[in-house]
């Protein structure tokens, strides 16, 4: 096995320990320092992981780093990650990696004049679960998938979140923060969107947060929080999608996947593991074929989170000089498809998606026990 590439990472908030936590669990890369703009945050993940703290403009110019991961907030990822490319090193982003089409088209110019790589989560897709549902979709299983629903509803992130204002900053809302899960699945599923329209709304001018340390505090609603949208795919499926922050419970699917010889039910893209349901015409299977996919064992408080197999995927495809999986084509793809929804919501008018993508290679048993040290 080659040498594992240098990690670094720029952001050392909430989700950053979850990728240090877990990137020993991958082969390809060994993760070695970290910077924030606190300083005194930087500092704090690199005592709890053993690794370098840094500066930011320390850790650009670091020889021991070549892939930087950026965990900033979703406003800063396409400044951070064009600082990044610029120090000459590849950059693998949380999500949404841009927020619009032209940021990710200029991040692309610059990866290509430098030839470096640039990914971006959602790996979640890269999960067991997932990836069943990929073979299953392939393997015409349920017949061709014509139609479908996509739920993902619940009464906001105030109530857990430390830092919960980018949320409900233009570059959050339920669309935009939780629509790469979903719509990363659905477009690896299902291949790329033709058009989409969309209302939109929020429930709530003003929200209060509830959780620790700023319970109290009140926050601002700048973007949609219920967002109903119907998505046409070039394959021909119809998908309605709806996302929302205003509702308190509710009894649908995460998402189902109407054939023409039965249905398949999808459990919650947001996680790598879940039980994967079908049926033959109206009757459930007695369950899934044996299916024994290391990203579906659950490893961590009763769940399957292999967050950083994204990562390593594309650490191995560099040393291996061959496409990752969670690929710049196909996030800019996910995020065209959710500001139309966004803009459509706005104007009441269908938006035709103007990016298309290649559906990411699947991630079978064997290719997935070689992302694992
Ligand atoms: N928290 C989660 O459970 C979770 C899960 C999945 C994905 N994400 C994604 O990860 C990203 C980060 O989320 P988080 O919850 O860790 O946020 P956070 O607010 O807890 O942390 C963000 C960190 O980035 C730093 N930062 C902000 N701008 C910066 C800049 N320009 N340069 C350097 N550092 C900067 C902040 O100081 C902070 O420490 C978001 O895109 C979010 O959507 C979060």
């Amino acid at each position: 096995m080659s040498k594992p590439l240098g990690i670094g990472v720029i952001g050392c908030g909430n989700i950053s320990a979850a990728y240090m936590r877990l990137a020993p669990m991958f082969s390809g890369i060994e993760m070695r320092a970290c910077a924030d703009l606190a300083a005194e945050a930087a500092h704090a993940r690199a005592t709890e992981f053993g690794l370098r703290a840094d500066t930011i403009d320390g850790l650009l110019a670091a020889d021991d780093i070549d892939i930087v991961v950026n965990l900033t907030i979703p406003a800063a990822h396409f400044k951070v990650s064009r600082q990044i490319l610029e120090a000459g090193k590849h950059v693998y982003s949380e999500k949404p990696f841009v927020l619009s089409r032209e940021e990710g088209a200029e991040l692309a110019r610059i990866a290509a004049e430098k030839s470096l790589r640039v990914g971006s989560a959602p790996d979640t897709f890269l999960g067991g679960a997932h990836q069943l549902a990929r073979h299953l979709v392939d393997s015409e299983a349920v017949g061709r998938i014509t139609s479908g629903t996509c739920f993902v509803q619940s009464p906001g992130m105030e109530m857990w979140h430390p830092n919960p204002d980018f949320f409900f900053q233009p570059g959050g809302g339920p669309i935009l923060d939780l629509g790469p899960y979903y719509l990363s699945n659905l477009v690896q599923l299902l291949g790329p969107v033709k058009r989409v329209c969309a209302m939109s709304s929020s429930a709530w001018e003003y929200r209060t947060i509830t959780s620790e340390p700023r319970a109290g505090e009140t926050l601002k609603v700048e973007t949609p929080t219920t967002i109903h949208a119907v998505m046409q795919f070039h394959s021909g499926a119809q998908i309605t999608y709806c996302a929302s922050w205003d509702v308190w419970q509710h009894g649908h699917s995460n998402m189902e996947l109407y054939g023409t010889s039965g249905t398949l039910h999808v459990p919650d893209p947001n996680f790598f593991g879940g039980e994967v349901r079908m049926t033959e015409k109206s009757s459930f299977t007695n369950g899934t074929p044996a299916w024994d996919h290391p990203f579906g064992r659950t490893n961590e408080d009763g769940r399957a989170n292999y967050r950083a197999a994204g990562l390593a995927d594309m650490a191995q495809s560099i040393i291996n000089d061959r496409p990752h999986r969670c690929a710049l084509e196909f996030a800019l793809h996910v995020v065209d498809v959710m500001t139309s929804i966004l803009a459509s919501g706005e104007t009441g008018q269908f938006v035709e998606i103007e990016t298309s993508c290649e559906r990411p290679t699947a991630l079978g048993i064997e290719d997935a026990r070689r992302l694992l040290a």
